[in-house]
C-alpha cells in the first residue's frame, strides 16, 4: 500500500468517533516505534516532521527512514504530514520531497495576509494532489504571538486565542482548505495548563456548525502522563509542574467533535527521555547507544499504541485501505510521477 494522503482517513474519521494521530518524527527510533506501534494495532497513521526535524535529521536521511518504513508495513495507511510549514517555498519543498499532506500556518499573521498565504498553498498543494492542514487562532507554547507567555497568562487570556466559529466558516470559503488546526486551549510543550486542564469544547461545537463536515485537528495534544514524568523526575530530571491536556478529553474530541487529527510529540519525548534516564541512571556503566535507544524505542512504542487507543483508530487500518481503493486509490503527484518515471 503506498502513502496516502489524508482524506481517506479523515472521510472515515469524521463520522467513525475515532481520529488519526500525527506523530513527530525526529529520528529513526521515533519512526520505526510509531509504524510498529500502529502496525500492531491495525491503525492509521500519519508521520509528521517540523522544519526543526528537517535541520536536525537531514530531510534525505527522514526520508529514506520513512521509504523503509512505508516498505516494511505495505499494509500500513501512512500520510507523510509537515508540520507547521510556515512558508510556500518549505511547502513547494515538502511537495517535492514527496510529503501527501501539508500544514500552512500562518495563524501568526493579520486574518488577511493568512487568507492570501493559504490560498496560495492550497493552489500549488491541490495541483500536484496533496492536502492542506491551516490554522486559526492561537496555541500556547511554540507560537509567535505568545511565545514567552506562561502557561497562567495563556488561560487568563485565552478567550481571546481561541478560534472564532464565524471566522472558521469564511476562511474555509476561501482558502478551500481540507482541515482546520483550532485552537480551543490546548498548547504546545510539557506546561499546558497552570490552574483547570479543560477544553473549551463549546468553541468546538460551534465550529461543527458553522463548519459542518471540515475535519478538524488538535494540536499541542500530549496528556503528559504523570508517570512518565515521575519516571523522569527519579532519574535526575527536573520537571516541576508539567502538565497535559487529560486523555479523556481528547478521546472525546476524537469521538464526537469532528477532530480528525491530533498531535502529538511532547509525549514521546517524554517516553524517550525518561527511559534513557532510567538506563543511565540504574546502569553507570552502560555506553552502547543501542542499550539506551533500544529500550527508549520501546517505551515508545508503549506510549503510541496507548494513543491509538485512546484516539479509537486501533483496528481502523483496513476499513480507511478500503476507502482508499473505493476513491480510486488517488496518489499524490510526487508518486505517479515516480511511477511514470
Ligand atoms: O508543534 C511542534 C512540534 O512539537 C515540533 O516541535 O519544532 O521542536 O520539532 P519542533
Ligand atoms: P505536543 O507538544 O502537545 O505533543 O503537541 C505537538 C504538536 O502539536 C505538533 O504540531
Ligand atoms: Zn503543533
Amino acid at each position: 500500500m503506498p502513502l496516502m494522503t489524508t482524506k481517506p482517513m479523515f472521510d472515515l474519521a469524521y463520522d467513525g468517533g475515532f481520529a488519526i494521530g500525527a506523530f513527530n518524527v525526529n529520528n529513526m527510533e521515533l519512526a520505526q516505534a510509531i509504524v510498529e506501534a500502529c502496525a500492531k494495532e491495525k491503525s492509521p497513521c500519519i508521520l509528521q516532521i517540523s522544519k526543526g526535524a528537517r535541520k536536525y535529521a537531514n530531510i534525505r536521511y527522514l526520508r529514506h527512514i520513512i521509504d523503509a518504513a512505508v516498505e516494511e508495513y505495505p499494509q500500513l495507511p501512512i500520510s507523510i504530514h509537515c508540520d507547521h510549514g510556515d512558508t510556500v517555498d518549505l511547502i513547494k519543498t515538502c511537495i517535492n520531497d514527496g510529503y501527501t499532506s501539508v500544514m500552512i500556518d500562518g495563524s501568526h499573521h493579520p486574518y488577511d495576509a493568512n487568507v492570501r498565504l493559504t490560498k496560495e498553498v492550497v493552489r500549488i498543494a491541490h495541483a500536484a494532489g496533496v492536502v492542506v492542514e491551516a490554522e486559526l487562532g492561537m496555541l500556547g507554547g511554540i507560537e509567535e504571538d505568545v511565545v514567552g507567555m506562561d502557561a497562567a497568562e495563556y488561560e487568563k487570556n485565552v478567550e481571546k486565542f481561541l478560534t472564532d466559529p464565524k471566522q472558521a466558516a469564511d476562511y474555509w470559503q476561501q482558502t478551500g482548505i481540507d482541515s482546520l488546526a483550532v485552537a480551543i486551549g490546548t498548547s504546545h510543550g510539557a506546561y499546558k495548563f497552570k490552574h483547570e486542564a479543560k477544553l473549551a469544547f463549546n468553541r468546538i461545537e460551534q465550529i461543527m456548525k458553522t463548519c459542518p463536515g471540515l475535519p478538524l485537528v488538535m494540536h499541542g495534544s500530549s496528556s503528559v502522563p504523570q508517570e512518565f514524568i515521575d519516571l523522569v523526575n527519579k532519574y535526575g530530571g527536573n520537571m516541576p509542574n508539567a502538565r497535559g491536556v487529560p486523555e479523556d478529553q481528547i478521546a472525546m474530541a476524537a469521538r464526537k467533535y469532528g477532530v480528525c487529527k491530533v498531535n502529538i510529540d511532547t509525549d514521546l519525548r517524554l517516553a524517550m527521555t525518561a527511559k534513557i534516564r532510567e538506563v543511565f541512571a540504574t546502569k553507570p556503566a552502560e555506553f552502547d547507544p543501542r542499550n539506551y535507544l533500544g529500550p527508549a524505542r520501546e517505551a515508545i512504542l508503549g506510549m503510541v499504541r496507548r494513543k491509538l487507543h485512546m484516539l479509537n483508530s486501533a483496528g481502523k487500518a483496513d476499513a480507511v485501505n478500503a476507502h482508499w481503493e473505493k476513491l480510486g486509490r488517488p496518489l499524490p503527484g510526487y508518486y505517479s510521477r515516480k511511477k511514470a518515471g
